[in-house]
């Protein structure tokens, strides 16, 4: 894996009315390249002023940020343009010219670019449109679309001047879950037809769940947590990161509370991953360690492509220890609540 994008000490602050309003502090994060990289925080968290900072949409106050290894900050006239012909963006309301056509919307980028012959634009154009299933509404204007259609435009223009990193700002929001999940569907395959890296920003978990294979959290400016999916939804470390996980899953802490005081003995967490979620552990290990169990709480699911199941269990025995070493033993996670 090499690196594509790098935010080193980045800070930046609006001036609002001769006064300072911070936005991120001392951001360090790193994408590498072909991955899908996303940041969840709220309304507010700084997500789109950090992902407007890539692309130089505004400046940093301080710190670095390098893409291939170049510090875009630095970067004259020409440096600029070439970056941004190397950074697509799609945006939450798609940011379509509602007088173009969708085959002229997606042309614009590579008009203004003026590299390329009237025909290298419209064959690319139409081959675009074919890859986002849009063929026959090349003629068509964005008013007569569906908003996942609009967004499908969107990603084809982004991709027009074949850049090598997505920014996607909040680009499922307007979208309604069905719509959202085919539009992500979407991503998915370009990143990997193209081996796109993709920058996501999202306040909903479900599609960092779906399609990320890092995450970080961004809470008023700061990064709070980061690293694997897999790892930050099954174990969110921060108390940010545990509400939008439980706000994805409808857990109700105040139910799980009341669990808690109802049930007797041992609380234990267990996290199957891949290949183990799918074994009998659980009825072997009860019945070999002679333990009574109640399932307070439970999730089968997958995360991108790795399934993975995580039961609260009340336990009663006399070899619960053994039992959950016997559980660390086959791969699990054991956590004990109580
Ligand atoms: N152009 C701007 N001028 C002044 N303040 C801004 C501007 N853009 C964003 N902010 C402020 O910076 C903070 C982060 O905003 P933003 O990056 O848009 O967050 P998010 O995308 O996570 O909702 C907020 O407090 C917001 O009010
Ligand atoms: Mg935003």
């Amino acid at each position: 894996m090499s690196t594509i994008l790098e935010f080193q000490n980045v800070s930046k602050h609006y001036r609002v009315r001769q006064q300072d309003v911070a936005a991120l502090h001392d951001i360090d994060l790193t994408v590498e390249a072909g991955e899908i990289f996303g940041i969840i925080g709220q309304s507010g968290a700084g997500k789109s002023t950090l992902i407007r900072l890539v692309n130089l949409l505004e400046r940093p106050n301080a710190g670095r940020i390098l893409v291939d290894g170049q510090d875009v900050t630095q970067l004259d006239e020409l440096g600029l343009r070439t970056l941004r012909r190397g950074v697509g963006m799609i945006f939450q309301h798609f940011n379509l010219l509602s007088s173009r056509t969708v085959a002229q919307n997606v042309a614009f980028p590579l008009r203004i670019a003026g590299l390329w012959s009237e025909d290298e634009i419209r064959s690319r154009v139409a081959a675009l449109l074919d890859r986002v299933g849009l063929s026959e509404h090349a003629s068509k204007y964005p008013a007569q679309l569906s908003g996942g259609q609009k967004q499908r435009v969107g990603i084809a223009r982004a991709l027009a001047t074949q850049p090598r990193i997505l920014l996607c700002d909040e680009a499922t929001s307007a979208l309604d879950p069905q719509t959202t999940q085919s539009v992500l569907r979407l991503l998915d395959e370009i990143n990997q037809e193209l081996n796109l890296t993709i920058v996501l920003i999202t306040h909903e978990m479900n599609v960092i769940r779906t399609l990320c294979d890092r995450v970080a959290v961004l809470d008023e400016g700061r990064v709070v947590e980061s690293g694997e999916v897999v790892d930050v939804f099954l174990h969110p470390g921060h108390p940010v990161s545990r509400r939008f996980v439980f706000e994805s899953e409808d857990v109700d802490e105040e139910l799980l509370q009341t669990a808690f005081e109802h049930v007797d003995g041992r609380l234990i967490r267990l996290t199957f991953r891949g290949d183990t979620t799918y074994e009998p552990l659980l009825g072997r290990v009860m019945r070999e360690h002679e333990l009574d169990f109640s399932i307070l709480s439970g999730r089968i699911d997958r995360i991108k492509n790795t399934p993975y199941g995580q039961l609260l269990l009340g336990l009663n025995g006399e070899h619960i220890s053994e039992a959950l070493d016997h559980f660390r033993h086959a791969g699990l996670t054991v956590e004990e609540l109580r």
